[in-house]
């Protein structure tokens, strides 16, 4: 099944390779520079280590570092362009900031609870683009319920008048994470259910993801002040 079939009728989301290697090589070295922690740049694994034992108010202040990292968006977006390109066409919408993504080893961290991305006010038309910083080789990953059992629990919920309520925080989703590489991402449709688990490490769990969409679909309440628009 090709990428697009995987993402828009299969599964709802497909594991690929990222296009240019040596743009998303530069996006990290980068991140690393904003994150400003005296860490050398091939030592990756000592900066996902320190984190580890950051408070929250310390890991609040990386955040702000990293608000200045403003081209991280069309670096990620660079480094997987003939694949956005093959999804959505030329003219595309694409978020104007990247997310930057951390999860920290242990109970009582912040967690990505279950969720579809549509719930945020995106279009069904959006797609997002995930890619971790280095290799997930330990359960720290995110899990992803496939589109036709996401829609069946959608479903459930819509017929009681609820969006993402309690049906989809409490239910129990026994999905193994998904185990990608680094060089690998993730691209998945809105409607996906995901999530990540608390999981046991020495490191923290670093990744940065985008959303996109095609410039001729509909947008919803995510309008200009999200996405800019781009001919790629
Ligand atoms: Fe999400």
């Amino acid at each position: 099944m090709d990428i697009q079939k995987k993402i828009i009728q299969g599964p709802g989301y497909a594991i690929v390779k990222i296009d240019n290697l040596k743009i998303f090589g530069n996006l990290k070295k980068k991140f690393i520079e904003k994150m400003n922690l005296n860490i050398s740049k091939n030592n990756f694994d000592d900066l996902r280590v320190k984190m580890t034992s950051m408070s929250k108010s310390e890991i609040n202040k990386i955040m702000i570092k990293l608000l200045s990292f403003s081209e991280a968006s069309e670096m990620m977006l660079n480094a997987c362009k003939a694949k956005i390109k093959k999804l959505v066409g030329q003219e595309i919408f694409v978020q104007r900031r990247a997310n930057t993504i951390f999860n920290l080893p242990g109970k009582n961290q912040r967690r990505q609870w279950p969720h579809y991305e549509l719930m945020s006010g995106i279009s069904p038309f959006t797609y997002v683009l995930w890619a971790p910083f280095h290799d997930l080789d330990d359960d720290g990953g995110i899990f992803y319920i496939d589109q036709k059992r996401s829609f069946e629990i959608i479903k459930k919920e819509h017929s009681k008048g609820l969006v993402n309520g309690p049906i989809i925080l409490n239910m129990n989703y026994n999905e193994k994470p998904i185990k990608i590489k680094y060089g690998e991402a993730i691209i998945f449709n809105p409607f996906i259910l995901h999530g990540n688990v608390n999981f046991d490490s020495k490191k923290a769990r670093l990744a940065c993801s985008i959303r996109f969409q095609s410039a001729k679909k509909p947008l919803m309440q995510k309008n200009s002040d999200f996405f800019k628009y781009k001919k790629i």
